[in-house]
Formats: C-alpha cells, sequence, structure tokens
C-alpha cells in the first residue's frame, strides 16, 4: 500500500495510478483514496493485466455500485453488470453503431433521471494505433465562462432524449422494452458534484436537445455557443490505451469521447462498467 502513488497528468484533468495491486482494492482506507482522487482529478488510469468479467466487477464496485446496463446485447453473459463495448471497424459495414456515436463529446447515461455517476472501461484488446479516449474538464470548461454567461445559465434546465436531432450520429436501435425504458427527462444545465459542492456544466452533445422555457432558435444558440467552447482543447485530455488498462471518470463533471481513427479489421473491445449515480442538482 505504501507503493500506490497518485501522480496527476498535469493536463486538464486526470491522473495515473500507480503501484496498486488490484486485488486490494476493496480495502476500505485504498478505496477511500481512490474515491477522493477521483472527485479531485475526475479521471483515474489504472494501469494492469486484463481481468475477467467478474474481476472487472469487484474491481469498479470499490468504487460504488455496479449497474445493469440499458442495451442486453451488451451484456457479458456471466456477469450482467459488464457490457462488453466492441468498436473493431468491420469492412463490411456492420460496425456497432454506438461506436460511431461516441465520436462525439457525451457523458454516460444523461438520457435516464439518475445517470450513472462514473462509468469504468476496461481495454481487452486494442488497435495497433489511434482510438484515443479524450475527456473533457467540465468543471473548468464551467469555471472559465465570462460571468454573464455563469448568471444566464444557472438555474436554466434542459431536457435530454435519447436520440435528438441535434445529434451528429443516430443512435442503435433499441427493442421495445429499451425504449419504454428512456423516456425524455430534464437535468439541470450546471450540475453541482454532491462530494465537494462544487458546479460543472452538465452538456452531451448525443443527447442534448432543448432548453426548457426558450424557444429552439434560442435554445440551439445557447447551446451551440456552450458546445464551442466545451471544444477547446485546453479543457481537454487523451488517453492512449494499453491492453489491461482500467480507466474510470466521473460523469458528473466530464464529458468524453472516442477517435474511430484505428485500422479497419483490428480488434478493439473493452468492458464497460456503469456505477450508480445521484439526481443531478
Ligand atoms: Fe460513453
Amino acid at each position: 500500500m505504501s507503493t500506490l502513488r497518485i501522480v496527476p497528468t498535469n493536463a486538464a484533468l486526470g491522473a495515473r495510478i500507480e503501484g496498486l495491486d488490484r486485488t486490494q482494492i476493496a480495502r476500505p482506507e485504498i478505496a477511500a483514496m481512490l474515491h477522493k482522487a477521483l472527485g479531485d482529478h475526475l479521471l483515474l488510469e489504472i494501469p494492469g493485466e486484463p481481468m475477467t468479467p467478474q474481476q472487472t466487477r469487484d474491481f469498479a464496485a470499490a468504487f460504488g455500485a455496479p449497474r445493469i446496463q440499458l442495451l442486453r446485447y451488451k451484456h457479458s453473459g456471466e456477469v450482467p453488470e459488464v457490457s462488453v463495448m466492441v468498436s473493431t471497424l468491420m469492412a463490411d459495414g456492420t460496425t456497432d453503431k454506438t461506436a460511431l456515436r461516441a465520436e462525439d463529446w457525451h457523458t454516460d447515461d444523461s438520457y435516464f433521471q439518475t445517470p450513472a455517476k462514473a462509468t469504468l472501461l476496461h481495454s481487452i484488446d486494442i488497435p495497433s494505433r489511434g482510438g484515443d479516449t479524450w475527456f473533457c474538464n467540465m468543471r473548468a470548461a464551467y469555471e472559465a465562462l465570462p460571468e454573464a454567461t455563469k448568471r444566464r445559465i444557472d438555474g436554466l434546465r434542459a431536457i435530454h432524449a435519447y436520440d435528438t436531432s441535434r445529434a451528429r450520429n443516430r443512435p442503435s436501435a433499441r427493442t421495445a422494452q429499451e425504449i419504454a425504458e428512456t423516456p425524455d427527462v430534464e437535468h439541470p444545465l450546471v450540475r453541482t458534484h454532491p462530494d465537494n459542492g462544487r458546479k460543472a456544466l452538465y452538456l452531451n452533445f448525443n443527447r442534448l436537445d432543448r432548453i426548457v422555457g426558450m424557444e429552439r432558435a434560442e435554445s440551439d444558440a445557447l447551446l451551440d455557443e456552450l458546445a464551442a467552447h466545451c471544444r477547446k482543447p485546453e479543457f481537454h485530455y487523451a488517453h492512449k490505451w494499453a491492453v489491461g488498462d482500467a480507466v474510470i471518470w466521473d460523469n458528473r463533471a466530464t464529458m468524453h469521447r472516442v477517435d474511430v481513427d484505428y485500422p479497419m479489421g483490428e480488434k478493439r473491445v473493452m468492458q464497460r462498467v456503469l456505477i450508480e449515480g445521484d439526481r443531478p442538482f
């Protein structure tokens, strides 16, 4: 335990966890240290060996309760809380659409009333190059806004929909049950972190449809302005994958996206666990 080190990236967000024996993660003092580091740095990169779905679930559980994810076809058979995300680019065009949709900035699960507070991704197979996952620090993005903009948006609420015409790509098809489970929901545009009281923009370019109480044109203009602000590189950091990495991020104060720039046919397979969250306020 004395060898565990939290090394900040010195970029917009993120820290690398070195010297962690993954089998020890459930020890209260280690789990508490990692939990605190996640709140501070919003993204943790934890190198190691590939894990089984069972091991991945147990590892993720140090950060909260793993929850079953919406799309049934992605569930790993043996451990339903672990989804297997295959984003291999197929020459025959059968690439999973959700992999392409993840190319634009989003926060996981915002189409739910109670979105997952954190997501863990664990790499099983990665391409020989490309496929970085990018992160955006939405706390820093909020804090960098002009005061007049902060005053304008504080207290505004927005509609998140499973699909919106504002998104660049369409989502993959859902079953009737999955559609019934994903009605439109309303969230604050500025979210307060329950652990530390700090504010962050809460945006999702794939789901955010409109601002409550505004005409479409005015709503689009404001959302476009905020999106342009968040696209500034000063808020961004890229994780470059190695096999066995476990990466966990705080969905309450970050967005993420993937570079779909890796070679056709090379396997890209991740395990994913979502951690139960809280109602945004
Ligand atoms: Fe995602």
